[in-house]
């Protein structure tokens, strides 16, 4: 199945064309960046963690009936996706603030958020991924209003999945960003990868960070604590 094409190096991932048009061949890489990749850094594990990870999770949501893009995790570092049409959004759901949320708007970090919030991020990296509304996905033609409101459904959808495993992992899951993209048949799925990269993860009991605010804030050692999410996550039976 697997050529060695690169078709796009990113911050954390290499995507490899295959022999079917329309199945990538994904690679997770050992490196961890912050800032927009301004502060990078390697770090050997941490592919096999994310790609352990997000796998599990994808194959999770799936059985949930959460449509994505994610066809078989391969190698220790390595699956196989749906090549889609990416939307070039980074679409933040937040239930409690935290991060930029918490900054932008002088909001104490833990702060519960009764109603989810969810942002629009337009990805571009030379633009430092800009803060966007509906009417800015309108006017640069990024999705149509049928199409945003399918992914702000799909996202809550999400996110209610997503409490409900991570609770099983005694975590709180204060925030995440999501990607999706366009199949073939022009539906919208789920793509890209949700990880402790992707999600802001809070101990259930003791709010402790277990994620990578442990890099960005340098409070921790990001092997550690995603060998610690990973170590959850595994206790949690596949048919739940
Ligand atoms: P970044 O581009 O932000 O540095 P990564 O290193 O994670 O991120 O690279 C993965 C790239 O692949 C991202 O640009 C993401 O939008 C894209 N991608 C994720 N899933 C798919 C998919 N199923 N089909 C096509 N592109 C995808
Ligand atoms: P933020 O508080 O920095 O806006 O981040 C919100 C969530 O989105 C958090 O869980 C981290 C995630 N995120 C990414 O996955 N990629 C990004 O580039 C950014 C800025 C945030």
């Amino acid at each position: 199945m697997k050529t060695r094409e690169v078709i796009y190096e990113g911050k954390a991932k290499k995507m490899y064309r295959t022999d079917d048009e329309n199945v990538l061949f994904v690679e997770y890489l050992d490196q961890v960046t912050a800032l927009n990749g301004a502060r990078k850094d390697e770090m050997i594990g941490k592919a096999e963690l994310n790609n352990g990870i997000s796998s599990f999770i994808f194959a999770w949501l799936q059985k949930q009936k959460i449509e994505s893009h994610f066809l078989s995790k391969e190698g220790k570092t390595e699956q196989l996706v749906k090549k889609l049409e990416m939307i070039p959004l980074e679409i933040v759901l937040r239930n409690v603030a935290a991060g930029s949320f918490s900054k932008r708007f002088g909001i104490a970090q833990g702060t519960a958020i009764a109603n989810p919030i969810i942002e629009f991020y337009y990805k571009a990296d030379e633009l430092d991924d800009p803060f966007i509304n509906d009417d800015h996905v309108h006017y640069f033609s990024i999705a149509t209003k049928e199409e945003l409101a399918t992914i702000r459904q799909m996202t809550l959808a999400i996110n209610e999945k997503l409490q409900e495993l991570f609770d099983l992992a005694d975590l709180k899951l204060v925030d995440f960003k999501i990607e999706v993209g366009r199949t073939s048949e022009g539906t919208i799925v789920l793509a890209d990868e949700i990880s402790p990269d992707t999600c802001r993860l809070w101990d259930k009991k003791t709010n402790e960070s277990l994620d990578k605010d442990v890099y960005r804030k340098k409070t921790g050692d990001l092997l550690a604590v995603y060998r610690e999410v990973a170590k959850r996550l595994a206790t949690i039976q596949e048919d739940k």
